[in-house]
């Protein structure tokens, strides 16, 4: 026999919606997300962004209906089936709810290189074990065995390269990322969701002018739909700013390099903000760029790493002209990892 918990933590009187999960029974006052339930109830459930981005919350609906809002970015394959994201599910009524079913969601991939490019960022490629649509841009969720789940993005482009590609950075604190970068070996199969998210290049108009601006390992998506967009002909500017604070953080330096010297319409800036070398910029990456690109009229811009740089980026290129649907945004949003921001 099973026994049930029920949540008392909000005053009687209080309307809410009641959900469900195992041997839970929250209750959601209006407003309230179910990820905000279940945690204020001490419920255990994956989540990590708690904004409907990286999709670590997916949940089944058993009993009841979600809000359409709540399906936002899932695929049809999925939301038919009734999954949600529980941190942007407002219940209207009563739910009954359970953790995705594995073989709907995630696949397998093996590891075939971990090069480490730096101090505290290595790249790694995997071949996932069944073939994947994806653009260069979106996110991979990676799940270790112990159920420790994070979001890449990918620096792949799969017209160019048969692999998938993620830069992962070591955080202080952080639990997959230093696996990843003191212990993952090729050889390892691991579980992978996804891809997701959108922003990804799409052709459109190939002479529109692109800013791609990140700062550390936010490259990954950046170099990727740089690349995308080359192999796609796209004939406007592409500015590409990488921010880091010491030249060491420039990992990919060379390789960007190359890729100005080889493409008449690419040009990138590599953007110190405390260390000194002669052949950067110095300061921060959305500063420099905004600074050198102060009318945004009819471009496309792409932002991607620490999300306070973000945020503050995608309001500046707004007020510079850019429509907001121009702008693309990929913010790397970690649960209580970050001591400090990412370079
Ligand atoms: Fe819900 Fe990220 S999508 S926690």
């Amino acid at each position: 026999m099973t026994t049930s918990s029920t949540d008392n933590t909000l005053p009687p009187e209080t309307p809410a919606a009641r959900v469900r999960y195992g041997d839970k029974i929250v209750r959601c006052a209006p407003g309230e997300t179910v990820l905000e339930g279940l945690l204020r109830a001490g419920a255990e459930i994956p989540y990590s962004c708690r904004n409907g981005t990286c999709m670590t919350c997916i949940s089944r609906a058993v009993r009841g209906t979600v809000p359409a809002e709540a399906q936002k970015g899932i695929k049809d394959t999925l939301r038919g089936q009734d999954y949600f994201l529980s941190c942007i599910c407002k219940p209207t009524e009563d739910l009954e709810i359970a953790p995705p079913e594995d073989a709907d969601l995630f696949g397998r991939a093996a590891v075939t290189a971990v090069d480490h490019l730096s101090k505290n960022i290595c790249r790694v490629r995997l071949t996932s074990a069944t073939p994947l649509y994806y653009h260069a841009g979106q996110f991979l969720n990676l799940r270790r065995d112990d159920g420790l789940t994070r979001s890449y993005s990918l620096a792949s482009v799969p017209s160019l390269e048969p692999y998938l590609e993620i830069h992962v950075k070591r955080l202080p604190g952080g639990q997959m990322s230093n696996w990843i970068y003191d212990d993952l070996q090729p050889g390892v199969s691991i579980d992978i969701q996804g891809p997701s998210g959108g922003c990804f290049y799409f052709p459109g108009n190939k002479a529109q002018p692109m800013l791609l601006i990140g700062n550390g390992s936010g490259l990954a998506p950046l170099i990727g739909i740089a690349r995308d967009a080359l192999k796609d002909g796209h004939t406007g500017p592409i500015h590409l700013y990488h921010g880091t604070q010491f030249s060491g953080g420039l990992y990919l330096d060379d390789t960007l390099r190359q890729m100005d010297a080889d493409h008449g319409n690419f040009f990138y800036n590599a953007c110190l903000s405390r260390g000194e070398d002669a052949e950067c910029c110095h300061g921060r990456a959305e500063d420099i760029a905004l600074a050198d690109h102060t009318d945004l009229s009819d471009w496309r811009v792409f932002l991607c790493g620490y999300p306070p740089m973000v945020r503050d980026a995608q309001r500046r290129a707004f007020l510079a002209g850019a429509a907001l649907a121009d702008i693309y945004i990929d913010a790397f949003e970690l649960r209580d990892l970050r001591t400090e921001p990412r370079e």
